[in-house]
């Protein structure tokens, strides 16, 4: 019965993994961390077993798996585009000093390792349609650096020692359960709830900003997916691309407008915009479809439809860790993102 440990759990992809493996290995198996309890919900104290401690902390995070017998880390702890180049020095450390800390208890502690990258690996000079796998890697953000030297870490550990640590590139995340944290495709959510709740709004980024995105059902999936796949079946220890659908904020807000025929949507791009542009419009994930069969279920409108039952529903999104600070993008803060 495996034992498994989920870092960043508190955030938007870490509350709904929880979920999910919970269902599938029972929750007393499942242990959560992240750098404060979860919102307790109608004052309950949170569902053991939840650690508090910063991944930073090599020997917190060895007594966590010492003391819980963990086998299997899904290691999502970070700080996201926006939030890092309001902190990058905070992001380097968290991202890449925090994945060091886990490779290398992972090594100790035999465990297998799920970590999650990002499109933001993607640059100025890659080539934005079908971006394949193996291609210019010239990440423009801080974020991007961390996401490009962990994918090298994670590779040089699997080839140095053998560790088995598996990672996926995902696109930009839209869910209804927990916000996301300060990222640049954060705005999608954002005009989903304005919708769902009669709100116009008013978008950070341009009108035709299209970049590839992603239901979360399919991305819990393509983790589970890609951790159950028989290890001789990977041919990519950097990161796995992995594609659902693409779309700019002018092809979301009409498929509101066609659902909500009220719903107004203004266009006000911030400094994020510039993160967007280096981004990619499209990737190709073949690699990731013939080695572990992956496959998406959702398409734009599918998950528009769902995404409004359950908001309409009043499954209203609850609140994401990383805050993005308007205005203060550019300048080197020492701010307390994530703490
Ligand atoms: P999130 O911001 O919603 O959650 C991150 C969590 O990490 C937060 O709960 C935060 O408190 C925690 N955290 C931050 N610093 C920590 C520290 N030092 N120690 C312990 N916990 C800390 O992020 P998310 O959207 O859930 O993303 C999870 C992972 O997936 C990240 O690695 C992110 O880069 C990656 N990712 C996310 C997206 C997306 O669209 N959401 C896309 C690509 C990649
Ligand atoms: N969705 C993430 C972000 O916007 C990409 O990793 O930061």
């Amino acid at each position: 019965m495996s034992r498994i440990l989920v870092t960043g759990a508190n955030g938007q992809i870490g509350s709904e993994l929880v979920e999910v493996l919970r269902e599938r290995h029972g929750p007393s198996q499942v242990v959560r961390l992240d750098l404060k309890p979860p919102p307790a919900p109608n004052g309950r104290p949170p569902d053991a077993p939840f650690e508090v401690a910063d991944v930073r902390d090599r020997d917190a995070l060895a007594d966590v798996l010492t003391r819980h017998k963990v086998d299997t880390v899904y290691h999502l702890a970070s700080l996201l585009s926006a939030t890092g180049e309001q902190h990058p020095d905070r992001t380097w450390e968290v991202n890449l000093g925090g994945l060091k800390n886990v490779l290398d208890l992972a090594q100790t502690h035999d465990l297998q390792v799920f970590w999650p990258s990002s499109i933001a690996v993607f640059g100025p000079s890659t080539p934005k349609i079908d971006t394949p796998q193996d291609t210019v890697l010239d990440p423009a953000t801080m974020y991007g650096v961390t996401k490009r030297s962990g994918e090298l870490l994670c590779q040089y550990y699997h080839r140095r020692y053998g560790l088995d640590v598996r990672s996926l590139r995902y696109p930009g995340l839209v869910s209804y359960k927990t916000a996301p944290g300060g990222g640049t495709t954060d705005y999608a959510v954002d005009m989903f709830t304005a919708a769902a709740e009669g709100r116009d709004y008013t978008c950070f980024l341009a009108p035709d900003a299209r970049l590839p995105m992603m239901y979360m059902p399919d991305a819990i999936q393509a983790t589970l997916d890609l951790m159950d796949a028989h290890s001789d079946a990977l041919s990519v220890r950097d990161s796995y691309n992995v594609a659902a659908f693409s779309f700019a904020p002018q092809d979301l807000a009409a498929a509101l407008q066609r659902r909500r025929p009220g719903f107004s949507c203004t266009y006000e791009p911030d400094r994020r915009q510039q993160i967007a542009d280096t981004w990619p419009a499209s990737v190709n994930d073949e690699a990731a479809r013939a080695d572990w069969g992956w496959t998406p279920d959702y398409d734009l409108d599918a998950m528009t439809d769902d995404m409004l039952a359950h908001l309409g529903a009043g499954e209203r999104v609850r609140g994401g860790e990383g805050e993005w600070e308007s205005g203060g993008m550019g300048e080197r803060e020492s701010g307390n993102v994530g703490t």
